[in-house]
């Protein structure tokens, strides 16, 4: 496995592959890497030849005041992750390496964005959109896989793909969850052994409006009530959010049909999570 920090050193791997013929996918992280971005390398290991990850804490996607400087950075262990699970490459840029100056363009999304985490997290999405558009030029891998977890970036990022006509391939691959329900994710890290219990009460608020779907729930304001009150019932969790949207556009639905995306976002302690469960309405 190679691990480089240059763009030109990208670059060089990439042309010998483009030689023998060999197709890349490729697997954007912010490192700190648990079994969810691990489950996104084994599957690219199944649709090209070698999988390529990138590890960057992109800074252009934090807001003031949120977590840039404390999110975890574990790049020696990852690697060693990575390894084990078969990447072929790993690209750990420096900021300067990717930011030698800030960036003039900005790429905005003025109706995906304005719902979910959008809504709460200015400027967020286009920071995301910024560096996935720079990496996909830096590595131009035929295939790109990205997390359920993060449902609105893989909304954005297929028609950023889309708008932009990269020529990539976009897989999503379903979320990676705890034994008890609770998505993985880096930021669960920042919790302590009772947090950790109250943030299950996401999976919980969720799993209550996918059984109240099933059971002929079909108003969406009903299922955000549900979710609200499970949330209320944990104390230490704070919702930020909760909504029952479309799938494709996220906007908000009034009476759910065909397939509802669930979302919430929840502040734990200080720690900020998200999560969301596709429910498939029965006729
Ligand atoms: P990061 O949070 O490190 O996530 C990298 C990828 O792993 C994303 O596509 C995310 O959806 C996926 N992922 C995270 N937790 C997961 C889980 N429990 N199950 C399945 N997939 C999971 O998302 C980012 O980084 C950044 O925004 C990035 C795209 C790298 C741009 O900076």
């Amino acid at each position: 496995m190679l691990v480089v920090t240059t763009i030109a050193a990208v670059r060089a791997r990439r042309h010998e592959l483009w030689r023998s013929g060999h197709k890349v996918a490729f697997v954007p992280t912010m490192g700190a890497l648990h079994e969810g971005h691990l489950t996104l390398v084994r599957r690219g290991r199944e649709l090209a030849d070698e999988v390529w990850v990138s590890v960057f804490v992109n800074p252009t996607q934090f807001g003031p005041g949120e977590d840039f400087a404390r999110y975890p950075r574990t790049l020696e262990r990852d690697v060693e992750l990575l390894r084990e699970v078969g990447a072929a490459l790993v690209f750990a840029p420096s900021e300067k390496e990717m930011y030698p100056r800030p960036a003039e363009v900005s790429l905005t999304f003025p109706n995906l964005s304005r719902h979910l985490c959008g809504a709460h997290r200015p400027g967020h999405f286009a920071g995301v959109a910024l560096v996935v558009s720079k990496l996909f030029n830096i590595v131009q891998p035929e295939v790109a896989l990205f997390g359920a977890k993060d449902f609105q970036q893989a909304v954005l990022v297929r028609r950023l793909v889309e708008d932009l006509n990269f020529p990539v391939r976009l897989e999503v691959v379903p979320t990676v969850r705890e034994a008890d329900g609770l998505a993985m994710s880096s930021r669960n890290a920042y919790l302590d052994a009772s947090q950790r219990q109250q943030a299950l009460a996401l999976w919980r608020a969720l799993s209550a409006a996918q059984a109240a779907v099933l059971k002929g729930e079909r108003s969406a304001k009903a299922l955000e009530g549900l979710m609200l009150s499970v949330l209320g019932q944990t104390p230490g969790v704070r919702p930020q959010y909760v909504a029952a949207v479309d799938p494709e556009t996220l906007e908000p639905v009034e009476e759910v049909q065909g397939t509802v995306l669930l979302a919430l976002a929840a502040y734990v302690g200080s720690t900020r999570l998200i999560d969301n469960l596709l429910v498939e309405v029965p006729q």
